[in-house]
């Protein structure tokens, strides 16, 4: 297929295989190696870009990002930050006045996080530079230069991207009701939203996707918007613009997500792909299933709704006809009463062990309805009934919660894999039950925050 997008300023068109990857369009066959290549997994950062659409700029990981994705986009490399007449960005100075690199393999991949940091103004580096592995130089230089480089404006070359955008003639779908029809025409097909799972499958699983059908021009499907006490968030909506929704509206979950995979990967990854991939250890199902939130799917002109549960039937078998699609997720606006809590092995960019959401209902002090429920525990993301059961109708204690631990055998008999033995997870997930309790008693729970 032919792909017009802008590189660096530039407009490119290029006859490419939907599926190429950006980071061996970028190597291979424009010679830019300043892009890495590490892990071609989405974890390390070596291969980060800049890529700005109608949405603004993001950095990503150009390993698992598709050719096919990006139609009417822009995309910064590293040899595209620096001014027209060589000038370096001002990232790029800090970086070497304040000694922030050593070997070098990860520098391209900081400093082009850095820049999309400086352009949207973010002063979080911790998250921003959760995704770049710097194995020899150490975080405190490249930070001390990010910060140094955050007091310089933007400079000017670095602008006009977003104006810029050339026109979208890609074959992809534009809207919902374009998608629609075309997958009741190939319901074979292989729908890519985000591709940070679909990316693998060809990096790492060297597969042939039958007709695949990108979703990320479909702006209809993108949006996140409340109505009444409703959040409506569309299927295509990354796990980042889902983080800053939820911030204000349910915090403890926006503080889940920052810890999801890395900046690079929640800026392509998305709510929907999380759900419809029907991974036992996805990080939203269980929050969305702790808060009641329903499903909307639609085959051509018809639409149904499920509750966010029902979507898991079995391990790798998922609610969800030939031919169907996820078009958004609806949920409570509040539900002060949220807690969600991720344990893995490593604090930033780590796939869960456990994650439990939970969501107890009080009344005058009494449990009224109860919704827990847990990712890592089963072959699905799934709901602790019995445990729920064991605490509607009575008090709120500690002594109910603890009388409801033994429910937690009855619920769950999780595996023993590399992120965790069966016993391990069967206890972590009891211990995040009392830790729920004085959450909601107010005490502090966060280990990172106690202090002596
Ligand atoms: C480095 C790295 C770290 C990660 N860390 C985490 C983590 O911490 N927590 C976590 O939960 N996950 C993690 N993941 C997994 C991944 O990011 C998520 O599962 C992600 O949300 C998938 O979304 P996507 O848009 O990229 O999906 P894609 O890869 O595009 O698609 C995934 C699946 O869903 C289908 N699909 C996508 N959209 C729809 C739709 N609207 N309707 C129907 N089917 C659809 C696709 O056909 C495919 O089968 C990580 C991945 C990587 C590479
Ligand atoms: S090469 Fe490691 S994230 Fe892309
Ligand atoms: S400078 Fe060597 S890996 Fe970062």
């Amino acid at each position: 297929m032919e792909i017009s997008f802008l590189l660096n300023g530039e407009t490119v068109t290029a006859d490419c295989a939907p599926t190429e990857t950006l980071l061996d369009f970028l190597r291979l066959r424009r010679h830019l190696t300043g892009t890495k290549e590490g892990c071609n997994e989405g974890d390390c950062g070596a291969c980060t870009v800049m890529v700005t659409d109608e949405d603004g700029t993001h950095s990503v990981n150009s390993c698992i990002l598709f050719m096919g994705q990006l139609p009417g986009r822009a995309v910064r490399t590293v040899e595209g930050v620096n001014g027209p007449d060589g000038a370096m960005h001002p990232v790029q100075e800090a970086m070497v006045t304040h000694h922030g690199s050593q070997c070098g393999f990860c520098t391209p991949g900081v400093v082009v996080s850095l820049a999309a940091a400086h352009q949207e103004g973010r002063h979080d580096w911790d998250s921003v530079l959760a995704g770049n592995l710097c194995r020899c130089t150490g975080y405190a230089p490249i930070i001390r230069a990010a910060e140094a480089a955050a007091g310089v404006p933007v400079p000017v070359w670095m602008k006009g991207d977003g104006d810029r955008l050339p026109a979208d003639h890609g074959t992809a779908p534009k809207s919902a009701d374009e998608l629609a029809a075309l997958l009741v025409a190939h319901p074979e097909a292989t729908l890519i939203a985000g591709a940070t799972d679909v990316g693998l499958w060809v990096t790492k699983q060297l597969r042939d996707l039958p007709f695949p059908v990108f979703l990320n021009r479909c702006a209809d499907l993108r949006e996140v918007k409340i109505a009444g006490d409703t959040l409506h968030i569309g299927a295509t909506a990354t796990v980042e613009e889902v983080r800053k929704a939820v911030e204000s509206l349910h915090p403890s979950w926006a503080a889940m997500l920052s810890r999801y995979a890395s900046l690079q990967v929640r800026n392509a990854a998305t709510v929907g792909g999380n759900v419809a991939n029907g991974s036992p250890i996805g990080d939203n199902p269980p929050v969305l299933i702790a808060l009641g939130a329903t499903l909307h799917l639609r085959k051509g002109d018809a639409r149904r709704s499920i509750p966010a549960e029902s979507f898991f039937i079995d391990y790798g078998r998922q609610d969800r006809a030939p031919g169907e699609f996820l078009e958004s997720i609806t949920l409570p606006a509040a539900a002060p009463a949220l807690r969600v809590y991720k344990l893995s092995k490593r604090f930033d960019q780590d796939i869960s062990a456990v994650l439990g959401a939970f969501n107890v209902t009080l009344d005058a002090g009494r449990v009224t309805a109860a919704r827990i429920a847990f990712g890592g525990m089963a072959g699905v993301p799934k709901r602790a009934a019995h445990v729920e059961a064991a605490l509607v109708g009575r008090d709120w204690s500690l002594a109910a919660v603890t009388a409801a631990l033994p429910a937690f055998a009855e619920d769950f008999t999780p595996m023993t894999d590399m992120r965790a033995s069966a016993a391990y997870r069967l206890k972590t997930a009891q211990n995040m039950a009392l830790r729920y309790f004085h959450d909601l008693a107010g005490e502090q729970v966060q280990v990172r925050e106690v202090s002596a």
